[in-house]
Formats: structure tokens, sequence, C-alpha cells
């Protein structure tokens, strides 16, 4: 048998055709004498009928035989379906196809849970549905996640392509460097003691491309991190990287509007409205308390420092007497929030360094405060005017020494907040609303208080803003870079940079102000260092998170579902359970011995997702 068409293909006008389909049994109904199988394949789903009064009762026994999920070929006549009603439950419902003939492919066995996208299915554990990765993605839902993942990469390439851009592909076999996240190393049997690493990203490879005058480069590109997982972390995980010469910023704001525009185009049928804002880091900070803002509700941060500089409530007037700040958010109607959900509140802020997180409950006309009893009458007009305060409002404070501290906690807060709203039905957010921002002048370094140790709050190939380059020896605080980062609806989408092309500011940033000894800088970047020497161009680039970007349009609160084999939280693989143990004698062509220490490493590999 040959296949002629695919499980959704058929309609009226096929009626009469003999035609042959291929498939999984979705479904089989035994009624009323006849059989009823459900065929699915890519496309779609097919209802064929078994009669015994029109099959041998040979070929009937086998059609009686056929268990979910086997695969099958089935031939016969395309008929209309009797009692059909337009609403019908799948798009080919007016036809059905009259079995004539019919083998099993392949019998499958018992399945370790049903394959469709109800709630049983979805309340199926994750380690299971991650053991049988192959099953899970047979559901319709997985299926259309990576139609839609291949259908956006086609459309990057091709206007990336239209711009003029070159896809390169270069080396996951990479050095280590000491920067940015922890690596994954690989040991190399022909020189003993050497590792490769596996490449965080194309970073340094596509700079110098920019130097090999290839001015417009874009790879979809495998970068691998050994960091905490998280929803919307993997260890390996896939970017859409850019690069170009002779740029300024704003000509990777545009080319990347235009790119999104036609994505979200094609995935959502959607026109988003470009240009997208241009923010800073301080404002968005100020605003909303985070550098990747969800921008579709308020609630945004409110500044009281002025107010409460000389307040009876030493918390708040010690804070501002130290250099501090005191900030404030109105999560309007939240008033019933229950001890509960309070104490989550003060848990996130304390986690997050904060001393304690004062509130306000506006309740039949009364301020529920600790705190309130403390205020004049002047702080508490204030309070009212600048917050809107009503009727069922909760207040909520940070007062802290750190202004950056005092934003990200009521940041956090917010987000809290917004979802407490959301399970009470007083927030409503769109499906279709999208709110892209660019987030620009992020401080060029940031300083670790524990390591006492300046690090580059992008990556240390990030240009400083030119005006600021006589303060990067004096006060890296001040420096801005001429960083960027795309976000949406509180996800960070990307970021990148305009890049450092002259040698010596490059030295300096490491040696003096991430204080890498020459010889380290030397090893690890001299060959970037020597690049540089011989016409780099002026350049810069951006790395979109490609799964990031696909879980947004398919509405995935997880990159796990668009990612056809994805590692669980603690970094494995369930299907094929990877990581895994080697034989001796491959540690021994490596030159390598393991020094386990007794109950340290885990004998079995770590399964678990939690
Ligand atoms: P950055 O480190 O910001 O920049 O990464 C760019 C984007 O990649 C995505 N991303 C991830 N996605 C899934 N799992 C992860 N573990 C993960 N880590 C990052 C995010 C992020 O915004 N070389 C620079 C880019 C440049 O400067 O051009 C870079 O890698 O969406
Ligand atoms: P205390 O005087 O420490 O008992 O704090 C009184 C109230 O102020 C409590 O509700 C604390 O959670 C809150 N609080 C204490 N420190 C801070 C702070 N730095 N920012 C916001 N609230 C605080």
């Amino acid at each position: 048998m040959r296949r002629t068409h695919h499980c959704n293909e058929l309609r009226a006008q096929h009626i009469g055709e003999r035609v042959t389909l291929m498939g999984w049994v979705h479904l089989r109904r035994d009624l009323g004498g006849l059989i009823f199988v459900d065929i699915r394949d890519r496309e779609g789903i097919t209802q064929a009928v078994f009669d015994p009064s029109e099959l041998s009762a040979q070929l009937f026994e086998v059609a009686e035989s056929l268990r979910s999920e086997s695969v099958i070929a089935v031939s016969g006549k395309v008929r209309r379906r009797p009692g059909h009603n337009p609403t019908d439950r799948i798009p080919t419902g007016e036809i059905e196809v009259e079995a004539e003939a019919l083998e099993i492919l392949n019998q499958a066995s018992l399945l370790p849970f049903p394959i469709d996208d109800s709630e049983t299915t979805l309340k199926v554990n994750e380690e299971l549905r991650l053991q049988y990765r192959y099953l899970d993605l047979r559901r319709p839902e997985m299926l259309n996640n990576l139609r839609l993942r291949s259908k956006v990469a086609v459309e990057m390439r091709a206007f990336l392509d239209q711009e003029g851009f070159l896809e390169v592909e270069t080396p996951t076999l990479f050095k280590s460097t000491p920067e940015g996240a922890r690596e994954f190393i690989v040991p190399f049997r022909n020189m003993p003691g050497y590792f490769y690493a596996l490449p965080q990203s194309p970073q340094q490879f596509k700079q110098i491309l920019m130097v090999s005058g290839v001015e417009r480069y874009f790879q979809l590109a495998r970068c691998y991190r050994d960091e905490d997982l998280r929803a919307d972390r993997q260890p390996e995980f896939t970017q859409l990287d850019i690069e170009m010469s002779f740029i300024e910023r704003e000509d990777i704001y545009s080319l990347i509007e235009g790119l999104l525009k036609r994505v979200w185009k094609l995935a959502r049928n959607l026109d988003i409205a470009t240009p997208f804002p241009r923010i800073s880091f301080e404002e968005v900070m100020n605003r909303w308390g985070s550098d990747k803002p969800d921008t579709r509700f308020e609630m945004e941060l409110t500044d009281f420092t002025e107010e409460f500089r000389a307040s009876a409530f030493k918390v708040f007037s010690g804070t501002v007497a130290a250099g501090g700040v005191v900030k404030a958010i109105n999560a309007k109607g939240l008033a019933g929030a229950t001890q509960g959900q309070m104490e989550t509140m003060t848990e996130i802020a304390t986690a997050l360094g904060a001393k304690g997180l004062a509130s306000i409950k506006v309740e039949n006309g009364n301020w529920k405060s600790p705190i309130a009893k403390f205020f004049s009458e002047a702080e508490k007009e204030a309070l009212t005017r600048k917050l809107a305060i009503a009727e069922g409002d909760l207040i909520l404070f940070a007062a802290d020494k750190e202004w950056l501290r005092a934003c990200e906690i009521l940041g956090r807060i917010r987000l809290y907040c917004a979802e407490l709203l959301k399970a009470q039905g007083q927030l409503q957010i769109p499906v279709d609303q999208f709110n892209f921002l660019w987030v620009v002048d992020f401080p060029l370094m940031s300083y670790d208080t524990e390591m006492d140790r300046w690090y580059s709050s992008h990556h240390p190939f990030t240009a400083p803003v030119t005006e600021d380059i006589p303060l990067l020896k004096e006060d890296p605080k001040k420096v801005r870079g001429q960083h960027y980062d795309i976000v949406v609806n509180g996800v960070e989408l990307g970021g990148g940079s305009i890049r450092i092309h002259q040698p010596n500011v490059q030295k300096t940033i490491f040696e003096e102000v991430l204080k890498i000894s020459p010889e380290l800088v030397q090893s690890r970047f001299g060959y970037l260092l020597e690049a540089f020497r011989y016409g780099a161009p002026p350049h810069g680039g951006i790395a979109l998170g490609f799964d990031r970007l696909v879980a947004m349009l398919c509405g995935s609160s997880s990159i796990r579902d668009v990612i056809a084999f994805p590692k669980t939280m603690k970094g494995a693989c369930l299907m094929t359970q990877s990581p895994g143990k080697v034989e001796e004698a491959q540690l021994r062509d490596l030159h390598l011995s393991l020094n386990l220490k007794k109950g340290a490493p885990a004998e079995e590999p770590p399964i678990q997702n939690s």
C-alpha cells in the first residue's frame, strides 16, 4: 500500500475516491457491530469504518485487535459520513473511509499515558512525559510547537538573507574563558591535561568574523551553560546570534524590530507596533523594579525618599539618612491578602536582602498597619495622593540603603501581587498583548560585594558609552555600557551590545577594571586582542534566546515545551538517562582518574525534575 493522502485532506469532493491513509490509531470505538477508527498522522485525523458485512472475517478480526497508537495503513472508499454536522470534532468530519484493506505496520504496546491534549494527559507528571518524550511529542500541541519552531527558523533565515546576512557556523569545541557562566569542559585524548570547553555563545568567533570582513553574520547557534536551571533556562539552548559591522545601536534596534514584526505576523497574525520604546535601566528599575519589566499591568513603584527623610518611623528616616531610598507599590484590591500570602511576600523580600516589608491594608476606611501610627499627617497625605490610595488597597514598602536592592525587592513583590490578582480574577491580561521594549544604558560594570571585585554587567566585550570612557579607571560605577536588552512581557528575549574594537580599551577593561592578570588575559584572550590589531571594524550585535522566543509565541510558560529533547531542572535527559558513567578504559584513554568523595556524586543519575 502507498499513502495517497494525509489525514487532514479528505473532504466532500473526494467522495467516491479510493484512498490509502497511514498513521496511528488515535481512537477505536466498537459500535453496533461496526468498528470506527480515528487515524491520526502529523496533519490531522480521519475516521475509517470497518463493516463486518463488507469485509472478510479475517480482516475484521484484525480491526478488532487494533490497539491505541498502533501504526496502520487503511485503504478504502471515501463516503459521506451519515449524521455529520458541520461543527464536527474533526475538520474531515463530513467524510469517512469505508475500509477495504488494513495492514498493521506496528502494533503498539500498552501506553504509559494517553496521547491527547486533555487535562488527564497534562496532569501526567512531567517526568513520565520526558521519559517517553517520543510519545509526548505525538500530542498535537507539542507537534504544533515543533512545527512553529521550524517555521519561525525558516522565516528568520529568509529575513536575514534578504538583509544581506551570511549564515556562518562556529565551533562548539571551544576553550575555557574566565568570564560568564560556568562551562562544560571536554577532555581531549590527544593532549592529556588539556580541555576544550563548550561555548556559552559564539561571542568571540562572531567578533572575529567581523575582523574577517564578513560584515553581517547570523547563526542559529547552540550554546551551553552549566548554570542553575529554571523554566526558562536549559543547559543547552539555541540563540539567534547576530553581528554587524559599521553600525550603531539604532541599526540593531531597527533590524530586530523588523525581524520580530515578520515573525509575529507569521506565527500569531499580529501586527506589532514598532519602534519599541527604549527605556533606560535606571527608569525601568525605578518604575517596575526589574530590568525585564512586565509592563502589561501598572502597579508601578513610587518613590517616597523625600517624604520620609524626617519621619518619626526610624526604619525609613534612618535608611534615608544613610543615603538609601524608600519606595512603595499599591497593589489595588489586595487588602484581603491572607496571612500566608503576606508571609510569602516577606519571605520573597528577605530572600533578596530586605530587612522587612512594611505594609498597609486599607479596610473599612482604616489603615491596618503596624507602622502607620508613626506617620505624620503630611506623610499620610503624600502616600494617599501619590499612590491614589483607596478602600481595598494593599500598600507595600521597601526601604534600603541600596537603591537597586529596594527596586528589585518591590519589583519581585509586584510580580507576586500580580499573580495573586490574576488568580482572583482581578487582573486580566489579553493573550495577544505583547509589550516589547528595549532596555538601554545599563551600567557597564557591576560590583560583587562578596568577591570584592567589578564584573561586566553584560560581558567584557561591551563598549562603554564613548563620553564615559575617561571614568573607566576612576569610577567604573558611573560608566554606562552600549548594551541593550530586548524584553517582552517580563521575559528577557535577547541582549547585545556595541563592542570594543580598540585593543587598548579592551585591555584596560580586562586588566585594570576586571583585574584579570595580564598573563591570564594573554592566555585566554590573546588571540582576540591580536586580531583587533589588524583592522577591526566598529561592530556590534545581539543574540535572541530562540527557545524563549518560540515559547512566547506558543504561549508556553516553559521552554521545555518547545525543545524536542529538553533536560530536567537537574540537567538530566530522562529518555536516554544522561548524563551517564563512562568505562574505566575511556577514562584511561583521557588520562583522567576520578576522585569521588564518598557520597558526593550521585551513584545513579539525577533523574528527578524538581
Ligand atoms: P546573553 O547571555 O544575554 O547574551 O544571551 C542572549 C539570550 O539567550 C537566552 N538565554 C538562554 N535561553 C535558554 N537557556 C539559557 N540557559 C539561556 N541563557 C541565555 C536569553 C538571552 O537574552 N553573546 C551574547 C549576545 C551578544 O552580546 O551579542 C549573549 O550570549 O534569551
Ligand atoms: P521593625 O521596627 O523592625 O519591627 O519593623 C516594623 C515594620 O517595618 C515591619 O512590618 C517590618 O517588616 C517593616 N520593615 C522593617 N525594615 C524595613 C525595610 N527596610 N523596608 C521596609 N519595611 C521594613
